[in-house]
């Protein structure tokens, strides 16, 4: 049994990975959290109170991070800046939070020694041609393409640094993308759902060719647990699940599990500089450490999340309404 701290705990793969640790393990777990707009109490209900510890802070307080840390035997850091069409508006607070606010957990790690796992994304390398046949490995050279995935190629090499010259006990994991509850209505999938469930239409960037590499949360959150337990210290982990998606044939699938017309979506503009196609090969962490994804049917998983978003409706809807005015006003 271990006591972990979790940041970003009240986001998205956070809040997922909460539940999926106390669900499934002894530890209990302290979350730091700043609550920005990305973040919501609400993913922590119903988790038991002797077991789960709220802290709402910035991982740029480097007192209290270090503090928190000093009494923790394990950090797994998600909290992040998370969205590239954020990023293309106003890229400082990714740089703040991304970059410095990783490398304050990194100083406050190495001051105590503690174990330190690092959560980052497949975007780091780039995206592949359609018709290309390669994945991503763990040796596949970075070259990010948007403020977001620059920063977290940023705060990833700084990891790498900490543990060549400092001998930071890490870990890092790239993972493809996420799927599942709690996730913002800003995503492509939660999108997609709470405008058909509104009455609204689909909206497509540019021609929805682009294709991603789609995991459920709950695997991203056993590969984590995997590593952590079992990682070799220094190495990265690339975390994915096999499923590869056009975002066109995501969005008639949403329509068609809700009864709608397959092609009752709109073209809208393409984002700046978007990634064409992400794709990972996970064979390193199956082979080096036992690790499988449980959720292998798309389908089944986003009709699971479907359901989620009908009857959390309350969870999502304070949301929706800024979100689709900061879309509307750059015609997406
Ligand atoms: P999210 O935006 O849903 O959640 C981020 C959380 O971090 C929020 O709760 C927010 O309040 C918190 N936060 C932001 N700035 C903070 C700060 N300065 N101090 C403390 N807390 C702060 O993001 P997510 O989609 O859950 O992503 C979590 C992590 O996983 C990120 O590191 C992201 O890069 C990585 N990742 C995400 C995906 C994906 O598909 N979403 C895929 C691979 C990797
Ligand atoms: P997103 O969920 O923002 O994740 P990421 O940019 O990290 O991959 O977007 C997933 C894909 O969906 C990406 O190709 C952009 C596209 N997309 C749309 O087509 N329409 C939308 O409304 C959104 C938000 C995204």
């Amino acid at each position: 049994m271990a006591e972990l701290l979790v940041t970003g705990g009240a986001g998205f793969i956070g809040s997922n990975f909460v539940h999926h640790v106390i669900d499934t393990t002894d530890h209990s777990v302290v979350v730091l959290d700043k609550l920005t707009y990305a973040g919501n109490l609400a993913s922590l209900e119903g988790l038991p109170a002797e077991r789960v510890t709220f802290v709402q802070g910035d991982i740029t307080d480097a007192p209290l991070v270090d503090d928190l840390v000093s009494r923790t035997d394990a950090v797994v850091h998600f909290a992040a800046e998370s969205h590239n069409d954020n990023s293309l508006d106003d890229p400082r607070p990714f740089l703040d939070t991304n970059i410095v606010g990783t490398y304050t957990l990194l100083e406050a790690v190495r001051r105590h020694g503690t174990r330190y796992h690092h959560i980052s994304t497949d975007e780091v390398y780039g995206d592949l041609e359609l018709d290309d046949p390669a994945r991503f490995t763990e040796s596949t050279p970075y070259n990010p393409s948007s403020p977001y995935s620059s920063t977290k190629a940023g705060s990833d090499l700084l990891v790498r640094a900490w543990v060549r010259s400092f001998g930071l006990q890490a870990t890092i994991s790239n993972c493809s993308n996420n799927y599942g509850p709690y996730q913002h209505v800003e995503k492509f999938i939660p999108r997609q759902i709470t405008n058909v469930l509104r009455g609204q239409r689909p909206r497509l960037y540019g021609a929805g060719q682009n294709v991603r590499d789609w995991i459920h949360a709950n695997d991203h959150s056993s590969a984590v647990l995997t590593i952590l337990a079992k990682g070799r210290i220094g190495e990265t982990y690339l975390i994915g699940a096999d499923g590869e998606k056009s975002n066109k044939d995501v969005v008639e699938l949403i329509l068609t599990i809700l009864g709608k017309p397959a092609d009752d979506y709109e073209h809208v503009t393409d984002r700046a500089g978007h990634d064409l196609r992400y794709a990972i090969d996970s064979s390193k962490l199956r082979r080096e450490l036992g690790w499988t994804p449980k959720y292998r049917d798309f389908e089944a998983g986003l009709r699971a999340t479907i359901d989620w978003y009908a009857s959390n409706e309350a969870w999502w809807a304070p949301s929706k309404d800024a979100t689709e005015a900061f879309y509307a006003a750059k015609g997406q």
